[in-house]
């Protein structure tokens, strides 16, 4: 099993060193605990805790976590019959302890990540554990207490929170205010839960991407001055004649819902900010304030007057070409071009059944539609210098230098995926979309 000596005396350094870990005391003025029982230090060895040495009683082969732990490089001691108890102090029996390293807690001024808990005066050793296990289990390693008298180090926190304390980045602060004070300054929205709470949690108003939540004690919850100080006081909803949920049922409720709201949150700001979305936004928005001003001076839309623009630029233009300069399709085209012919600003040539005409569908502007696109321009021009305010000349020739990037790398993307369809065959031969 990997074992590196037996111990005989009680009075062996490794046995004392053990045994002084019982108390709270011992365990803080050595920087070490005592992980008790297979399955734990199993769990320990999987959380990172650091393993300074194991004890085993005799007769409690466990070859498996023999190997392991030899793999791992930590010395194994077979212990005398009867030696095992007297570190434990239980009345069962344990066939195997741990000595770690009790990585103990953090600075205020470590880093933290994005969702902490706060223990307000939490004093059950189980609901500790508890809170630490469910807390790791979804992702949260930032635990916070608020008096120096909370104690994860014990066998009974330990126990219940399956190891996953060692897991954890531990803050201790003298109070709850100072606690409070220091998260706000480290950028966090302070939720704190109550059974009265005046939000309900699933629709509480969470604002930014750091989130602590506070949890309170057992018997009074969290205490006046971090109700004041919250920037959010939530409530889990209860039916029946139920004064309180059981305060690790009431954490582990609240981490998972606040999680999951922080993460839904994140998804529709990324939503909301694709390159995609920007454009289209931009686009529709850019129109809209053309059509405004527009409509002071005609009965033109904004995707008429770009189309006789571009018409009056080159005079005449084949259908395919227009259709990609001004970024419709042809369906969209067609109704564009349609009022414009009616009422004389254009020609089209060649889309209609006119076997002598030419190849190529095209569109021309007539004198009538230069005349309408001179009192165009100017409007142009006006929506333009609005739409820039506030840009310097260089801040406007970047932005249209990168946009032609982006249109010009959205061509090429367009372009690629074409050649792809048509080497699998999938190409029905049809006109490329509209670019
Ligand atoms: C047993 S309760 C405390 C009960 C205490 N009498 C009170 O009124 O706050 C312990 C902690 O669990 C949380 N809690 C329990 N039930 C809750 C609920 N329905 N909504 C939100 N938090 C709750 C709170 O953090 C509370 O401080």
């Amino acid at each position: 099993m990997g074992v590196s000596g037996v111990i005989e005396s009680i009075k062996d350094e490794r046995i004392a060193a053990a045994r002084a870990l019982a108390t709270r005391a011992g365990r803080m003025a050595a920087g070490r605990c005592l992980i008790e029982g297979v399955s734990l230090i199993r769990q320990a060895v999987a959380a990172g805790a650091g393993l300074e040495y194991v004890l085993c009683a005799a007769g409690a082969d466990e070859p498996a976590l023999g190997a392991e732990l030899a793999g791992a490089g930590v010395p194994v001691y077979a212990v005398r019959d009867g030696l095992m108890r007297k570190i434990t102090g239980g009345t069962k029996p344990v066939g195997w302890v741990a000595v770690a390293a009790w990585s103990g807690e953090v600075g205020p001024a470590a880093p933290y990540g994005d969702f902490a808990v706060v223990c307000e005066g939490v004093a059950d050793p189980g609901n500790l554990g508890t809170i630490v296990r469910t807390a790791r289990a979804l992702g949260v390693r930032d635990v916070v207490l608020t008096d120096e008298a909370t104690d994860l180090s014990s066998r009974r926190v330990l126990d219940a929170a399956r190891g996953a304390v060692l897991g954890c980045r531990v803050r201790r602060f003298a109070d709850p205010e100072g606690a409070v004070a220091s998260l706000r300054e480290a950028g966090f929205q302070i939720v704190v839960t109550s059974p009265r709470g005046s939000h309900v949690q699933s629709m509480a108003p969470l604002r930014g991407r750091k989130l602590a939540l506070v949890v309170g004690s057992e018997t009074d919850g969290v205490g006046a001055a971090t109700l004041a100080a919250a920037d959010l006081v939530v409530q889990i909803p209860m039916a029946g004649a139920v004064e309180s949920l059981n305060v690790g049922v009431a954490a582990g409720i609240s981490i998972y819902e606040l999680r999951m709201g922080m993460i839904l949150s994140m998804l529709t700001d990324r939503i909301r900010d694709t390159l995609g979305r920007n454009l289209t936004l931009g686009g529709h928005l850019v129109r809209q304030a053309f059509d405004a001003h527009l409509r002071r001076i005609g009965d033109l839309d904004s995707a008429q007057a770009v189309l006789l623009m571009v018409l009056a630029c080159e005079r005449s233009a084949p259908l395919d070409r227009l259709r990609r300069d001004v970024g419709v399709d042809t369906e969209e085209l067609a109704s564009l071009l349609a009022p414009l012919r009616d009422r004389g600003y254009v020609t089209t040539t060649g889309d209609g059944p006119d076997p002598g005409g030419p190849a190529e569908p095209a569109a021309g502007i007539t004198a009538e539609g230069e005349r309408a696109v001179a009192g165009l321009w100017a409007v142009q021009e006006r929506v333009e210098e609005e739409l820039y305010a506030g840009f310097t000349p260089e801040e406007r020739e970047q932005l249209r230098d990168l946009l032609h990037r982006v249109q010009e790398n959205a061509i090429r993307m367009a372009e690629a995926g074409d050649r792809d369809r048509d080497r699998d065959g999938d190409g029905d031969g049809g006109p490329p979309p509209a670019r």
